[in-house]
């Protein structure tokens, strides 16, 4: 039996205090179609069990595009994405047991309008919340790198913490339900340099257990947080390599001038 499905059977019996085990995704000749324009052109990669994974490309290359293939809010694309091998459309629960295992972090913090405390526990089943929850959520917001800012406040509206605590709010969130890979949307694009700093170290972190996938316009960033850089275009995957191969040699022309420019004319 695959460690995820034991993870599946396992769920509600016990509370981990580390993420799940981790998980290697593959993605096959992903194609996407949306309104009759190909937004997807066969995609593939791996992602390993651990490690940073950042993904870059000028804005409409179809990067959050490819992020709703992989937690199924499109399940409209062509090709084979799998999860240990499971392939995700026949994923034993259905797309919301999927959403567990595959965390997804927006560009724009979404909080729930309650406390801090409610906001970390949401997405816990009642037999969930009754296990040692205090300590589960410290343990959350500490991985998120919050809990210093607010272990004194933890019953205050959500909505009193500043743009850059309530993003990494909802990466405790996504924590909470241990998740075996983290998916993030340009995660601190509009924040202030410490709430960045913060949450690349939390990613830093993270990512020794779990595959982590973060979509960035700052290359500072993906230099900062290493691992394998995914360059993605016009909805095709450009070149995957190590990061500092990435930006000391890379192989194609059009990274090259992605690197120079931060555009690209693959589609002209
Ligand atoms: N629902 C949709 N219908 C038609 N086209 C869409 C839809 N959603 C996104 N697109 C188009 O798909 C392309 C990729 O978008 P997106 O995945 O958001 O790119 P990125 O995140 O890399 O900026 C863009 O050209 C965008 O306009
Ligand atoms: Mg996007």
């Amino acid at each position: 039996m695959s460690q995820l499905l034991h993870d599946e059977q396992q769920q509600g019996n016990t509370q981990q205090t580390s993420c799940s085990a981790p998980s290697s995704i593959s993605l096959k000749e992903l194609s996407l179609e949306l309104s009759g324009t190909k937004i997807l052109k066969n995609v593939s990669f791996d992602l390993s069990s651990a490690g940073i994974n950042c993904l870059v490309g000028p804005s409409g290359a179809g990067k959050s595009s490819l992020l709703r293939c992989l937690t199924l809010l499109y399940d409209n694309w062509q090709g084979k994405i799998t999860m240990d091998g499971i392939a995700i459309q026949s994923w034993p629960k259905g797309a919301d047991a999927l959403r567990r295992h595959i965390g997804l972090i927006a560009q724009k913090p979404s909080i729930f309008p309650t406390s801090i405390y409610q906001n970390v526990i949401f997405g816990l089943s009642r037999q969930e919340r009754k296990q040692d929850q205090q300590k589960w959520v410290e343990a959350c917001l500490r991985k998120a790198a919050l809990w210093d800012e607010v272990c004194n406040r933890l019953f205050d509206p959500a909505s009193t913490l500043s743009i850059g605590q309530q993003q990494r709010l909802c990466i405790a969130r996504v924590i909470a339900l241990n998740p075996n890979v983290l998916l993030l949307d340009e995660p601190t694009s509009s924040l202030d340099p410490r709430s960045k700093q913060l949450i690349e170290a939390s990613l830093y972190d993270l990512a020794k257990n779990i595959p982590v996938l973060c979509v960035t316009h700052d290359l500072e960033q993906a230099q900062r947080l290493q691992g394998q850089m995914i360059f993605m275009c016009d909805g095709k995957l450009i070149e995957t390599a190590p990061t500092n191969d990435f930006f000391q040699s890379p192989k194609r022309l059009e990274t090259r001038e992605f690197l120079r420019w931060s555009v690209c004319n693959c589609d002209e």
